[in-house]
This record gives structure tokens, sequence and C-alpha cells, in this order.
């Protein structure tokens, strides 16, 4: 399996702070934000790993990452995206380097406390035309794509719901086989014209091939807001000892 990091995006949300730097390259604690996602790939055996950026300060990605040998990763590849397509847009650039494999994609802002070693596991022993994704409590449902769940089945998936029927939100670590592409090739721009990972996940849940996992642990979407962003830093230096 191979390993997607997608950092691209304006980080508008952010702003000022990201006027002149990218989102994922903000600090969370000691280290850039990316830093996160790229590690948890590396310790779940995912060492081949594109990164899709985009916005401002792409090449300091290169700068800050090079070639992936301080997370112990085999190879690090980068690609662009122009503008603000969409995760799902995203994702469609890493079609050439995926050649027929499947996948792990994380959101370039999702920081987990147990990472993904176990889910992966569980998502190779799933038949080969099958996606996955993990599932968390939330406390503001509307901000997230968020899961009705029916006695323990998903039955949709319905992007930041006015009137959220669950407060489980799907959170950014999506497994997906290599026809994946061609799911992207069919959907077509939400109401915010971007291209939504959650109409991706509605496909293989239509197709009754979507399994999912209640996430063990914390997860944080670091890059959703400036409160968010205060309160990772936060979390991520408690869990490592510090007394603040
Ligand atoms: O964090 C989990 C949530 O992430 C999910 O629950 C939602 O279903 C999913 O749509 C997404 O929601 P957000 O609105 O929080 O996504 P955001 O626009 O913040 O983008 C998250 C990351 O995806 C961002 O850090 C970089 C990447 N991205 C995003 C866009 C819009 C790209 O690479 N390209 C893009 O065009």
């Amino acid at each position: 399996m191979k390993g997607v990091v997608l950092a691209g995006g304006l980080g508008t949300r952010l702003a000022p702070m990201t006027k002149i730097t990218n989102k994922h390259l903000l600090p969370i604690y000691k280290k850039p934000m990316i830093y996160y996602p790229i590690q948890m790939l590396v310790d779940a055996g995912i060492d081949d790993i594109i990164i899709v950026t985009g916005g401002n300060s792409a090449g300091d990605f290169l700068r800050l990452i090079g070639n992936g040998k301080q997370f112990g990763a085999r190879h690090i590849h980068y690609t662009y995206q122009e503008g603000e397509g969409g995760i799902a847009e995203a994702l469609g650039l890493a079609e050439p380097f995926m050649e027929d494999e499947k996948m792990v994609v994380v959101l370039g802002d999702n920081i987990l406390q147990k990472g993904i070693a176990h889910g992966v596991q569980t998502y190779k022993s799933l038949p080969d035309d099958h996606a996955m994704v993990f599932l968390s409590e939330v406390e503001h449902p509307w901000e997230y794509g968020i899961a009705d769940v029916q006695e323990g089945r998903i039955t949709r998936i319905i992007e930041k719901p006015k009137e959220p029927p669950t407060n489980l939100a799907v959170i950014g670590v999506y497994m997906y086989p290599p026809d994946v592409f061609d799911s992207i090739r069919t959907l077509t721009p939400s109401a915010r014209n971007e291209l939504e990972i959650t109409d991706v996940n509605n496909i293989y849940l239509e197709r009754g091939k979507l399994k999912h996992e209640v996430l063990d642990g914390w997860w944080l979407d670091a890059g959703e807001n400036p409160e968010a962003l205060l309160r990772a830093n936060l979390i991520v230096a408690r869990e490592e000892g510090v007394d603040i």
C-alpha cells in the first residue's frame, strides 16, 4: 500500500497566519503540522508517500521534508494542486503515482493519538474492492462529514449537515482501492464548488463496499480554525508530558 498526504488548499480560515505560508507548515507544539500525518503513515508501515501541496510556499515542503529520511520513509513524492478544488480533486492528482496499489489517504491537518497501524491491518484483510473510513465522536457535528448510523451500519454520510443525525464524524483518514480514481472522475462540484471526499465515500457505501471502524483515542482537525490550532498545540504538548 502507498500513502497520500493532502496539503493543498489555501487555508483561508487561518488567515492572516496563512497569508505568507502554507497551513500545514504552521507549528503544532514543536513540529510543523505536516510532520504528524507523515510520521503516522510511516509508523503504520506505509513508507512510499506522495504529498499533494498547493497554494503558498509549496517549495518550502521540499526544503522541510526532502527525501523523507528523517521519518524513515523510503520515497517521498510531490505534486501540486492549483487552486482549491477540493479534497477529492487533490487526491485525483496522485493517480499516476499509485500504479494500481491500494492507498491510505490522510488530510495534512489531521492528528491521531494512536495512529492507524491497526486500521491498516484490518483494511488489508478486506476484499480488494472495499474502502474504509474511521468515525470519531465530535462536539460540533455541523463542521464535519457526519455518518448516519442505524443498527451499526452507516446509511449515508452528509457533509457539514445543518441538522446532524449523529455526532459521529468521518475523520480525515481514508483507505481506498485503486478504482477510487474512476469514482473521482464521476463527481461534480458541490455547493462550495469542491469535489467532495464525502461523495466518494458515499459511492462505496451505495455499492455496499464501505467498511468503518470507530477510532480508538483522540483525533484532531488542527486546521479547522484558530481555536482548533491552539487546542491541537495544547493537546499534543500535554500528550508529550508538558505541564501547560
Ligand atoms: O477533518 C475531517 C473533515 O475534513 C471531514 O470530516 C470532512 O468530511 C472533510 O470534507 C474535511 O472537511 P474540512 O472542511 O475540514 O476540510 P478542509 O477544507 O479543511 O481540508 C482539509 C485538508 O484537505 C486540508 O488540510 C488540505 C486538504 N485539501 C483541502 C482542499 C479543500 C487539499 O489538499 N485540497 C483542497 O482543495
